[in-house]
């Protein structure tokens, strides 16, 4: 059985510390499928077309890495996709949390799905999408938190700011 996992997010953007996570489960799983929400409720900085695009870019080099968007019960996403697994990244204490929650709610409703919990990089351990459209939003350097294209693209956006 093939083994497909999906790695899902807001990825607004995505940063170097989601894209270790990717590739780590690239070597693990035969498939993984990042998968954006698209949150109606939310206001993104990035369009979910952008960031798919910006995944896409990012994980290019990645041969068993597949970039899709959905709305709705991830679980649901998870099942049509014909996956087994949910792979997240944990930074520090402050996400177990609402990680353990998020896993919880999902195995209710879902008990077949398991969730993958990696460590992230300790180089990454204090990235988030928020700091790093914040820094970015005052025209900080975060190259050396975001892939090459990120950087470019949240440059083009505050550039006016
Ligand atoms: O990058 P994020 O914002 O931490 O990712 C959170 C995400 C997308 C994994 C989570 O919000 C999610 O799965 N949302 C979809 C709705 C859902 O299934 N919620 C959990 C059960 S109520």
């Amino acid at each position: 059985m093939e083994k497909i996992a999906v790695c899902p997010g807001s990825f607004d953007p995505i940063t170097l510390g989601h894209l270790d996570i990717i590739e780590r489960g690239a070597k693990t799983f035969d498939r993984v499928i990042v998968a954006v929400l698209h949150n109606q409720k939310k206001e993104p900085l990035f369009t979910v077309e952008e960031r798919v695009r910006l995944i896409k870019e990012a994980t290019s080099h990645l041969e068993h890495v597949e970039v899709d968007w959905f709305g709705g019960l991830l679980i649901d996403y998870v099942k049509k996709s014909n996956a087994q697994t949910i792979i997240r990244g944990l930074r520090a204490v402050t996400d177990f949390e609402y990680e353990m929650q998020v896993a919880s709610i999902n195995k209710k409703i879902g008990p077949e799905i398991e969730t993958f919990f990696m460590m992230t990089d300790n180089h990454y351990s204090y990235v988030s999408s928020s700091i790093v459209k914040e820094a970015a939003r005052y025209h900080a350097n975060v190259d050396d938190l975001v892939p090459a294209n990120v950087a470019k693209a949240l440059k083009a956006k505050f550039k006016s700011v």
